[in-house]
Formats: C-alpha cells, structure tokens, sequence
C-alpha cells in the first residue's frame, strides 16, 4: 500500500501527516489561530516563521505514531500552491530535503486538490463521477471531478470566498478570528430569518445571471449597513440574529448554486469540502436540499474539513499510484488554477535542471 509522509504549510496551519493507502495512520495539526487573533487575521512573516519553529516536531510525531520510519514511506508531499509564498516555501523545502535524504520520490501537491481529497477520507468514498463545492478562506468553487486529477471548475467567486465573508463579518459583530466558527456558536441562539439579506448574483453580459457564480461583497455591505442603522437605535447589537441570518443566507446560496449544477450536469453526487464545510448549518441544509433533489450528498470528515496534511497526503497517494513525481527544483505558487494541478509532476515549463528558471511566481 503507498504510503506517504505529507506537510501542509499554505496558510496559518502547519501539519503534517502519514497516510498509508485511503488510511489516516497519523495526522496532526498546529494551528496559529490564536496568534493572528492579535491582528485581525494572518500575518504572513508570522505564519513562515510558525511553521519553521513546528514542523520538526510534527514530523517527529507524525513518525513516531504511526509505527514506521521515514525508511518505509514511498514519498514525501508538501502543498506547493496556492497559499502563501514564504509559508508554502517552508514545508516544500522541507519535504524537499527530506526526500533527498532518505532517497524517496518528492510529490508537490495543489492544496485545492489536496481539499477535494479530504472526502475520500470517508468510508465509503463518494464515487466518481461528482460535483464538489469547494468553500474555503481563500476558495469558494464548483469543480466537476471525474477522477483523480481530472477536473473542470463550473463556478466560481467574482469576490471574496465564503469563508473570507465569515471572517470579515466576524470582525464586524467584535466576534473575533476565525469568524466561522464564532459565528457558527453565536447563530445557535439566533432567529435565521430576522434580517433579510441579498443573495449575491453575478449578471452576465449577454443578461441574465450566471446560474452556479457567487458573489459575497454585496452580502458584507448588507451586513455593515444593518449593523450601523441598528447601533442608530442605541439598543445592544442583536449578534445572535445578525449572525444566524447571515450563515443561513449564505448557505441558501451555496446549497441552490452546487444542486442546480449538479442537476444540470447530471451528476447525482454532491460533496462539501473546506474549511466552511465544517458548518453544522450549511451541512443540515444540504441533507435537506440534496435528497429533495434526488442527490446523494458526502461531507468531508469534520477534522479534515479545515487545513490538515492528512488530505494532501491522500492527494499525493494518488498521484504516486498514478506514476507521478515532481521534480526536486519544483518552486512554489501564489496561484495556480486547480485544471493545471498536472504542471506539478514530469518537468512543467520553466524548470530547468541546473535552476536558472526557477518556476517560483509572486503573482
Ligand atoms: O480550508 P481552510 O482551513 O483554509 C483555507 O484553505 O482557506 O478554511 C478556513 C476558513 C476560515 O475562513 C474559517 O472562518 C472557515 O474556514 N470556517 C468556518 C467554520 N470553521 C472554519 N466557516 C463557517 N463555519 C465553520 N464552522
Ligand atoms: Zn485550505
């Protein structure tokens, strides 16, 4: 059975995994939540110098839980894009390093793919071919899977992710960093339909509206401009209302958007990935809308739903058993579009062997 020893250093998590086959063997996470608290949201030179100071001892960990030893893994995987440039650099040249030295295949991983990944940590796995709604920090995507590495985005954010919306709109009712999660416990004590809140369609220029595109910028105005005429009214902020109108509006949005696109493309799974997706709210809405529509619906395992590296080192089981490696002078990406997840493996343009075109792009 492949088995892979995986780092996820994208964001402010830093993680690492060993996986063996679809089996989780060890997975463990250090977050920097509650130091980027102070700030309102992450600092990147923060975050880099985080994952330096953990990941040795994660790594250590990681080994030591499963039971084997670096000599028995078939690969080692880091996120290489997209993410943050100075955090994604310090878990690659990890696994870089690491790989050199025990002389094993390096696997570079799209964290987007590494997120698709996390549902088929689910006994059974959610069959291909599927739709899945992607909604992160940074990501708030509709992406058809027909297989491992074979995917089509259908929809797409024109602004902020969903997961972005909850953070802001955290900050704005004083709930603090992450919003998603403290806005998910302040909504359990609140009326969802107290406030009425636009659902954000994004207009086509041949008119109409894009039927699976979101858009949350007009839903983060609403909610400032509700906010600043409520405090007119002197009387203490209704938070709980205000924050469980807002999670159900946005999952209204979500759970209508990915059906009719699964509908259309005549796919009858439906699965929720992502940070957001650890949403009790969102999720009881999907069970109700899906099997409403006929569809059959998987949501990735509530632990693996925000960053972890047990998902990127399923991602990167795959790509192994599908006979694929990265090079070692493969660089990190800022950006890089989940369909070009293939760039990662054989030798993608501008690599060359003696790294003068070192693949590393700021954009
Ligand atoms: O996937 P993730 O860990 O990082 C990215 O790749 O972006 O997602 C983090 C996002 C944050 O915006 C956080 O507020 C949101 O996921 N989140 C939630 C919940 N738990 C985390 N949003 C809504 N409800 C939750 N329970
Ligand atoms: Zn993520």
């Amino acid at each position: 059975m492949t088995t892979v020893l995986a780092l996820e250093t994208s964001c402010d998590e830093s993680a690492a995994a060993l996986v063996m086959g679809r089996r989780v063997l060890a997975s463990v996470v250090a977050s920097q939540v509650e130091e980027h608290a102070r700030w309102g949201g992450v600092v990147p030179e923060i975050a880099s110098r985080r994952h330096v100071e953990a990941l040795p001892g994660l790594i250590d960990r990681v080994v030591r839980e499963s039971g084997l030893s670096l000599a028995d893994v078939d690969g080692v995987a880091a996120s290489v894009a997209p993410g943050l440039v100075g955090a994604l650099l310090v878990g690659s040249v990890t696994a870089r390093t690491l790989a050199r030295l025990h002389n094993k295949p390096f696997v570079g991983v799209h964290h987007l793919e590494g997120h698709l990944c996390s549902a088929q940590l689910l006994e059974p796995p959610p069959p291909w071919p599927h739709l899945v709604l992607l909604v992160s920090g940074g990501h708030t995507e509709l992406v058809r899977v027909d297989g491992p590495g074979r995917y089509r985005r259908l929809g797409r954010s024109r602004d902020d992710a969903a997961g972005e919306c909850f953070d802001k709109v955290g900050r704005l009712l004083g709930l603090g960093y992450p919003g998603g999660p403290a806005i998910q416990a302040a909504a359990l004590a609140g009326d969802p339909v107290r406030f009425r809140l636009p659902k954000g369609r994004v207009s086509r220029p041949e008119g109409g509206f894009h039927p699976y595109d979101f858009s949350f910028s007009g839903l983060k105005t609403a909610m400032l401009r509700q906010v600043r005429q409520l405090e007119l009214e002197r009387d203490p902020l209704p938070v709980a209302d205000l924050a469980a109108s807002f999670e159900q509006v946005v999952a209204e949005v979500l759970v209508e958007r990915s059906c009719q696109c699964a509908l259309d493309q005549g796919l009858g799974t439906l699965v929720l990935v992502g940070g957001v997706a650890a949403n009790l709210r969102l999720r009881a809405l999907l069970e109700k809308r899906a099997a409403a529509a006929g569809l059959v619906w998987f949501g990735a395992p509530l632990q693996f739903c925000t960053d972890n590296a047990a998902m990127i080192g399923l991602a990167a089981v795959q790509r192994l058993e599908a006979g694929l490696t990265s090079p070692l002078e493969l660089g990190v990406m800022a950006r890089l579009p989940l369909e070009n997840a293939g760039e990662l493996y054989g030798a993608p343009n501008g690599i060359q062997a003696n790294g003068i075109e070192w693949p590393l792009r700021y954009s």
